[in-house]
């Protein structure tokens, strides 16, 4: 597990940046948990402008999926998944997430039943205003070192 202590918005997006570089050619599926504002989708819009998505990201508090073409021209998908607890019905993410795209997943414990098995999750902590705990953890097989 890797660790990050960011004080700052500005480094929010330097970590986004620098994950995007990793991961520009690949296929991930990013699972970003934390509390309500801890920073999920702040660190999702500046992973996508990293990624070279022309479109501002936003919260897609009443989409549950939104896509977005990045530079590569491959699909930056973005999920919130919050207003899905409770529901036990497939809603069909399979199919995104065996796409050779980019998924990026807020609250992804409420659609545990459809993850992939591979996967980059981070968990955000908020420590203050604008102090925040990034910790990184990948599947046994994604190697993103
Ligand atoms: N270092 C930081 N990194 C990320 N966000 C920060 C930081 N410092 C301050 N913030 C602020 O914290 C808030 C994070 O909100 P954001 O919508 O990204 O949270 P979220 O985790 O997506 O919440 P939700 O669960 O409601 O979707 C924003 O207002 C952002 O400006
Ligand atoms: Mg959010």
């Amino acid at each position: 597990m890797k660790e990050y202590l960011i004080t700052s918005l500005a480094e929010t997006a330097e970590l986004a940046e620098q994950l995007a570089e990793k991961i520009a050619d690949k296929q991930v599926c990013i699972l970003l948990k934390g509390d309500l504002g801890a920073g999920k989708t702040t660190f999702t819009k500046a992973l996508g402008k990293a990624l070279g998505v022309k479109k501002v990201i936003n919260s897609p508090t009443f989409t549950i999926l939104k896509s977005y073409k990045m530079k590569d021209q491959r699909m930056l998908y973005h999920i919130d998944a919050y207003r899905l607890e409770g529901i036990t019905q497939d809603l069909g993410f399979e199919e995104v997430f065996d796409e050779n795209a980019i998924c990026v997943v807020e609250w992804p414990h409420f659609i545990q039943a459809c993850l992939p098995k591979e996967f980059l999750s981070i968990t955000i902590t908020c420590l203050d205003d604008t102090k925040r705990k990034f910790q990184f953890e990948c599947s046994d097989e994604l190697n993103l070192a």
